[in-house]
């Protein structure tokens, strides 16, 4: 019996070394393939004219549209606001020196996609960033919590899950005919398990991993390459955060994302997103899905929100 208990504690002291040195393998793997290789500017360059870029005026999607005219795209902005569209557009104009092409699109719409096409006809669209989102309003809270449950609910589907799949078919027929396009489509880090008091969102965040993966696996061999972003705490109007050592600036992000384009068809898009994923799927469901849990969350966000609103800025 000794002997037996005496095995089995090498077996799992040998399994959990095993484990470690896998992991750290992962993340050395990942600081070579992003830090020290990085992707040839020529990667880019290759690929086509035209950025298509959704939900571009603001947040992530703003910052996408900048760095990709950087790197010598022209770009389309597709958005909600006029405005803001042209302001958008203005400022990377002057910044970049690149052609911009603002449309205007409500996606809670279903009916935006012909408007859509007819914009982006005759164009070589080599990326397409499929990053427009909702999330729910009050943000955390319970599923029957949301405000206007019913539009929520078709909303939240037409925006974050219909214009993946939509822009989708509308971008990749011209690029597997060239053989050569990326497509990265923005889910997020709460899709990686069952996330409450972001139900709704959560779910139609996995929407998105799951087409985006079966897509890659389709068009990969066409010379395609499709990534699924699952990131965290980016700071925006939309997550309403500020930057810190988790939560990153959208331009930081997305210029570390871009360092990852090759890592494969889902990554958490930064180290710091990569090693936080490892760490919340350390925690027992059980201990953060607990009531009690759950309600200090609502408290913790309501309070930081409160002083971040009361801080002048
Ligand atoms: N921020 C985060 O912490 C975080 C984390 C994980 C994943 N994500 C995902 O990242 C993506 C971008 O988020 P973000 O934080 O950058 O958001 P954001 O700062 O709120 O920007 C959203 C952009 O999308 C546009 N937009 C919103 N609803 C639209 C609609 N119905 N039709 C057309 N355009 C619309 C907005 O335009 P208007 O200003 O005109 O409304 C704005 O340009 C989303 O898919 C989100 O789910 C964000």
């Amino acid at each position: 019996m000794e002997i037996l208990l005496e095995d089995a504690f090498v077996l799992f002291g040998i399994f959990t070394t095993f484990i470690f040195f896998l992991k750290v393998a992962q993340c050395l793997r990942y600081l070579v393939l992003t830090k020290w290789f990085g992707v040839p500017s020529s990667f880019f360059n290759s690929l086509g004219e035209w950025a298509v870029i959704t939900g571009s005026t603001d947040g992530i999607g703003k910052a996408y549209a900048f760095e990709f005219a950087k790197r010598g795209f022209n770009i389309v902005l597709i958005s909600r606001t006029k405005d803001k569209l042209i302001k958008v557009a203005d400022e990377i104009e002057h910044a970049t020196g690149r052609k911009v092409k603002a449309v205007q699109a409500n996606f809670t719409k279903r009916d935006i996609y012909e408007h859509i096409e007819e914009n982006l006809k005759g164009l070589e669209i080599g990326v397409l960033v499929n990053n427009v989102g909702m999330l729910q309003i009050p943000n955390p809270c319970r599923f029957l919590e949301m405000t206007d449950v019913d539009k929520t609910i078709d909303d939240m589907i037409a925006v974050n899950m219909v214009s993946v799949a939509k822009m989708t078919r509308l971008a990749l027929p011209k690029m597997k005919q060239r053989r050569k396009g990326l497509i990265l489509n923005i889910s997020s880090g709460v899709a990686s398990s069952p996330t409450p008091l972001y139900c709704l969102y959560s779910s139609s965040k996995i929407f998105v991993e799951r087409f985006s993966r079966g897509c890659q696996a389709e068009y990969g061999s066409k010379g395609i390459i499709i990534q699924c972003l699952m990131p965290y705490g980016i700071a925006s109007k939309l997550s309403g955060l500020e930057p810190g050592v988790v939560t990153r600036s959208a331009e930081d992000y997305v210029r570390s994302s871009l360092d990852g384009v090759l890592l494969g068809d889902r990554c958490h898009g930064c180290l710091n997103h990569e090693i936080l994923a490892f760490i919340l799927r350390k925690i027992p469901h059980w201990i953060i899905h607990a009531d009690k849990f759950l309600n200090k969350f609502m408290d913790h966000v309501m309070n930081t929100r409160g002083r971040q609103n009361n801080h002048p800025h």
